[in-house]
Protein backbone atom coordinates (compact mmCIF):
# COMPACT_ATOMS: atom_id res chain seq x y z
CA UNK A 1 0.00 0.00 0.00
CA UNK A 2 1.41 3.33 -0.59
CA UNK A 3 2.68 5.58 2.26
CA UNK A 4 1.73 9.02 0.17
CA UNK A 5 -1.54 10.53 -0.09
CA UNK A 6 -3.51 13.26 -2.47
CA UNK A 7 -6.14 14.85 -1.40
CA UNK A 8 -8.04 17.09 -4.58
CA UNK A 9 -10.68 19.52 -3.55
CA UNK A 10 -12.05 21.54 -6.48
CA UNK A 11 -10.52 21.47 -9.82
CA UNK A 12 -8.79 18.15 -8.73
CA UNK A 13 -11.78 16.23 -8.24
CA UNK A 14 -10.01 13.13 -10.54
CA UNK A 15 -6.31 13.52 -11.09
CA UNK A 16 -5.57 13.43 -14.80
CA UNK A 17 -2.11 11.31 -15.44
CA UNK A 18 -2.46 9.33 -12.53
CA UNK A 19 -2.09 5.80 -13.86
CA UNK A 20 -4.35 3.50 -12.12
CA UNK A 21 -3.96 0.25 -10.19
CA UNK A 22 -6.79 -0.43 -7.62
CA UNK A 23 -9.48 1.17 -5.74
CA UNK A 24 -10.22 0.77 -2.15
CA UNK A 25 -13.86 1.13 -0.70
CA UNK A 26 -13.02 1.75 2.64
CA UNK A 27 -15.00 2.11 5.68
CA UNK A 28 -14.19 3.23 8.88
CA UNK A 29 -15.93 3.61 12.35
CA UNK A 30 -16.14 7.25 11.47
CA UNK A 31 -18.07 6.39 8.34
CA UNK A 32 -17.66 6.10 4.93
CA UNK A 33 -14.78 8.28 3.28
CA UNK A 34 -16.14 10.76 0.00
CA UNK A 35 -14.96 8.69 -2.22
CA UNK A 36 -13.34 5.33 -2.94
CA UNK A 37 -9.18 5.58 -2.36
CA UNK A 38 -7.67 5.57 -5.59
CA UNK A 39 -4.89 3.41 -5.97
CA UNK A 40 -2.07 4.18 -8.36
CA UNK A 41 1.07 5.60 -9.45
CA UNK A 42 1.98 9.24 -10.34
CA UNK A 43 5.63 9.68 -12.07
CA UNK A 44 6.61 5.96 -11.35
CA UNK A 45 5.36 6.21 -7.63
CA UNK A 46 2.60 4.53 -5.48
CA UNK A 47 0.14 6.72 -4.05
CA UNK A 48 -3.82 6.78 -3.45
CA UNK A 49 -5.76 9.87 -4.47
CA UNK A 50 -8.65 10.76 -2.79
CA UNK A 51 -11.68 13.12 -4.39
CA UNK A 52 -12.75 15.41 -1.04
CA UNK A 53 -15.80 16.53 -2.20
CA UNK A 54 -16.51 13.10 -4.19
CA UNK A 55 -16.21 11.74 -7.65
CA UNK A 56 -18.60 14.22 -8.96
CA UNK A 57 -18.20 16.68 -6.56
CA UNK A 58 -21.59 16.30 -4.63
CA UNK A 59 -20.25 16.34 -0.85
CA UNK A 60 -20.18 19.99 0.35
CA UNK A 61 -17.21 21.90 2.84
CA UNK A 62 -19.36 21.56 5.74
CA UNK A 63 -20.27 17.97 5.05
CA UNK A 64 -17.27 16.15 4.32
CA UNK A 65 -16.73 13.16 6.66
CA UNK A 66 -13.08 14.60 7.55
CA UNK A 67 -12.63 12.17 10.01
CA UNK A 68 -13.63 9.20 7.54
CA UNK A 69 -11.13 10.43 5.03
CA UNK A 70 -8.05 10.74 7.21
CA UNK A 71 -9.05 7.33 8.87
CA UNK A 72 -9.44 5.63 5.66
CA UNK A 73 -6.02 6.67 4.45
CA UNK A 74 -4.34 6.23 7.35
CA UNK A 75 -6.16 2.36 7.48
CA UNK A 76 -4.52 1.72 4.04
CA UNK A 77 -0.76 2.50 5.30
CA UNK A 78 -0.51 6.22 4.02
CA UNK A 79 1.38 8.44 6.30
CA UNK A 80 2.08 11.73 4.24
CA UNK A 81 -0.62 13.57 2.67
CA UNK A 82 -0.19 16.17 -0.08
CA UNK A 83 -3.46 18.39 0.10
CA UNK A 84 -4.69 20.32 -2.87
CA UNK A 85 -7.58 23.08 -2.73
CA UNK A 86 -8.33 26.05 -4.20
CA UNK A 87 -8.95 29.18 -2.47
CA UNK A 88 -9.77 32.54 -2.63
CA UNK A 89 -7.03 34.80 -2.70
CA UNK A 90 -6.47 38.03 -0.17
CA UNK A 91 -3.06 39.10 -0.04
CA UNK A 92 -2.83 41.28 -3.32
CA UNK A 93 0.31 39.43 -4.82
CA UNK A 94 -2.12 36.32 -5.18
CA UNK A 95 -3.94 36.64 -8.25
CA UNK A 96 -5.49 33.84 -9.80
CA UNK A 97 -3.64 31.01 -10.78
CA UNK A 98 -1.18 31.74 -8.18
CA UNK A 99 0.00 28.68 -6.65
CA UNK A 100 0.51 29.04 -2.47
CA UNK A 101 2.34 26.33 -0.17
CA UNK A 102 0.72 27.90 2.86
CA UNK A 103 2.32 27.64 6.43
CA UNK A 104 0.13 28.32 8.74
CA UNK A 105 -3.68 28.35 9.40
CA UNK A 106 -7.23 30.15 11.26
CA UNK A 107 -10.02 28.31 11.77
CA UNK A 108 -12.91 30.44 11.39
CA UNK A 109 -15.48 27.09 11.27
CA UNK A 110 -18.75 26.39 13.33
CA UNK A 111 -20.15 23.14 12.85
CA UNK A 112 -16.75 20.51 12.64
CA UNK A 113 -16.38 17.72 14.11
CA UNK A 114 -12.77 18.65 14.71
CA UNK A 115 -11.56 15.57 16.60
CA UNK A 116 -10.75 12.20 16.55
CA UNK A 117 -10.36 12.38 20.68
CA UNK A 118 -14.08 13.42 21.15
CA UNK A 119 -14.53 11.22 24.18
CA UNK A 120 -12.51 8.79 26.74
CA UNK A 121 -8.85 10.69 26.31
CA UNK A 122 -8.31 14.11 26.10
CA UNK A 123 -6.01 14.84 24.10
CA UNK A 124 -4.24 17.99 23.25
CA UNK A 125 -2.02 18.25 19.91
CA UNK A 126 0.19 20.72 18.82
CA UNK A 127 -0.15 22.89 16.57
CA UNK A 128 2.77 25.12 16.32
CA UNK A 129 3.49 24.22 12.64
CA UNK A 130 0.18 23.16 10.90
CA UNK A 131 1.54 21.91 8.02
CA UNK A 132 4.62 19.71 8.00
CA UNK A 133 7.53 21.64 7.52
CA UNK A 134 9.45 18.71 5.86
CA UNK A 135 6.80 17.88 3.76
CA UNK A 136 6.32 21.89 2.84
CA UNK A 137 9.98 21.80 2.35
CA UNK A 138 9.75 18.68 -0.16
CA UNK A 139 7.00 20.67 -1.96
CA UNK A 140 8.95 23.98 -2.27
CA UNK A 141 12.15 22.14 -3.56
CA UNK A 142 10.09 20.07 -6.33
CA UNK A 143 8.39 23.77 -7.20
CA UNK A 144 11.80 24.83 -7.77
CA UNK A 145 13.34 21.93 -9.77
CA UNK A 146 10.29 21.86 -12.14
CA UNK A 147 10.53 25.53 -12.39
CA UNK A 148 6.93 26.62 -11.00
CA UNK A 149 6.76 29.85 -9.57
CA UNK A 150 5.13 29.24 -6.00
CA UNK A 151 4.59 31.47 -2.88
CA UNK A 152 6.34 29.93 0.37
CA UNK A 153 4.00 30.55 2.82
CA UNK A 154 1.21 32.06 3.87
CA UNK A 155 -1.63 31.72 6.48
CA UNK A 156 -4.72 29.94 5.37
CA UNK A 157 -8.01 31.02 6.70
CA UNK A 158 -10.76 28.26 6.99
CA UNK A 159 -14.49 29.37 6.93
CA UNK A 160 -17.48 27.01 6.94
CA UNK A 161 -18.75 27.87 3.50
CA UNK A 162 -21.04 26.94 1.55
CA UNK A 163 -21.35 30.34 0.68
CA UNK A 164 -18.72 32.94 -0.14
CA UNK A 165 -17.13 35.25 2.66
CA UNK A 166 -18.81 38.98 2.83
CA UNK A 167 -16.27 41.44 2.09
CA UNK A 168 -16.05 42.77 5.42
CA UNK A 169 -15.33 39.08 6.63
CA UNK A 170 -13.10 39.34 4.31
CA UNK A 171 -11.72 42.78 5.61
CA UNK A 172 -11.39 41.02 8.63
CA UNK A 173 -9.34 38.19 7.78
CA UNK A 174 -6.77 40.17 6.31
CA UNK A 175 -6.38 42.17 9.52
CA UNK A 176 -5.90 38.65 11.32
CA UNK A 177 -3.15 38.17 8.36
CA UNK A 178 -5.20 35.54 6.27
CA UNK A 179 -3.65 35.33 2.65
CA UNK A 180 -5.53 32.98 1.53
CA UNK A 181 -9.03 31.88 2.01
CA UNK A 182 -10.67 28.45 1.34
CA UNK A 183 -13.21 25.83 3.29
CA UNK A 184 -11.18 23.03 4.17
CA UNK A 185 -8.27 22.54 5.89
CA UNK A 186 -9.49 22.35 8.96
CA UNK A 187 -10.56 19.98 10.25
CA UNK A 188 -8.22 17.69 7.85
CA UNK A 189 -4.82 19.06 9.10
CA UNK A 190 -5.17 18.15 12.84
CA UNK A 191 -6.65 15.06 11.81
CA UNK A 192 -3.95 13.93 10.00
CA UNK A 193 -2.10 15.48 12.85
CA UNK A 194 -3.88 13.60 15.68
CA UNK A 195 -2.85 10.41 14.11
CA UNK A 196 0.56 11.12 13.41
CA UNK A 197 0.37 11.40 9.50
CA UNK A 198 2.64 14.10 8.07
CA UNK A 199 0.39 16.98 6.25
CA UNK A 200 1.11 19.55 3.87
CA UNK A 201 -0.52 21.43 0.91
CA UNK A 202 -0.69 23.12 -2.48
CA UNK A 203 -3.44 26.09 -2.82
CA UNK A 204 -4.63 27.25 -6.32
CA UNK A 205 -6.27 30.58 -6.05
CA UNK A 206 -8.97 30.39 -8.15
CA UNK A 207 -10.54 34.21 -7.48
CA UNK A 208 -9.81 37.10 -5.52
CA UNK A 209 -11.73 36.77 -2.24
CA UNK A 210 -14.80 38.44 -1.72
CA UNK A 211 -14.61 42.18 -2.20
CA UNK A 212 -11.06 41.87 -4.19
CA UNK A 213 -12.04 41.77 -7.12
CA UNK A 214 -15.08 41.50 -9.69
CA UNK A 215 -18.24 42.15 -8.68
CA UNK A 216 -18.91 38.58 -7.89
CA UNK A 217 -17.70 35.73 -7.42
CA UNK A 218 -18.58 32.81 -10.32
CA UNK A 219 -17.99 29.10 -10.50
CA UNK A 220 -17.68 30.06 -13.77
CA UNK A 221 -14.34 32.22 -13.24
CA UNK A 222 -13.42 30.01 -10.57
CA UNK A 223 -13.16 26.69 -12.62
CA UNK A 224 -11.46 28.62 -15.38
CA UNK A 225 -9.11 30.13 -13.40
CA UNK A 226 -7.96 26.51 -11.57
CA UNK A 227 -7.26 25.09 -14.51
CA UNK A 228 -3.57 26.43 -14.95
CA UNK A 229 -2.90 26.31 -11.96
CA UNK A 230 -3.67 22.89 -11.04
CA UNK A 231 -1.84 22.08 -13.70
CA UNK A 232 0.84 23.01 -11.91
CA UNK A 233 0.43 21.53 -8.82
CA UNK A 234 0.45 17.95 -10.71
CA UNK A 235 3.93 18.61 -11.75
CA UNK A 236 4.59 19.85 -8.18
CA UNK A 237 3.87 16.43 -7.22
CA UNK A 238 5.39 14.36 -9.68
CA UNK A 239 8.44 15.76 -8.49
CA UNK A 240 7.54 15.67 -5.25
CA UNK A 241 6.82 12.00 -4.95
CA UNK A 242 9.53 11.22 -6.44
CA UNK A 243 11.97 12.71 -4.05
CA UNK A 244 9.86 10.17 -1.11
CA UNK A 245 11.05 6.97 -0.07
CA UNK A 246 8.13 4.57 -0.79
N1 LIG B 1 -13.62 31.68 -0.24
C1 LIG B 1 -13.65 30.49 0.37
N2 LIG B 1 -13.30 29.34 -0.21
C2 LIG B 1 -12.89 29.41 -1.48
C3 LIG B 1 -12.83 30.61 -2.19
C4 LIG B 1 -13.21 31.81 -1.54
O1 LIG B 1 -13.17 32.92 -2.11
N3 LIG B 1 -12.38 30.30 -3.43
C5 LIG B 1 -12.18 28.96 -3.45
N4 LIG B 1 -12.49 28.41 -2.27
Amino acid sequence: MPSDAVIGGTGLESYPGLVVTGERRATTVFGEPSAPLVLGEIGGRSVAFLSRHGPDHGIAPHRINYRANIRALRDAGVQRIFAVAAVGGIAPELEPGAVVVPDQLIDYTVSRVNTFFDEGRVVHVDMTHPYTPSLRDRLLRAAEATGVAVHDGGVYGVTEGPRFETPAEIDRMERDGCAVVGMTAMPEAVLARELGMEYAACAVVSNAAAGRGPAEITMEDLYANLERGMREVRRILAAALSTGSN
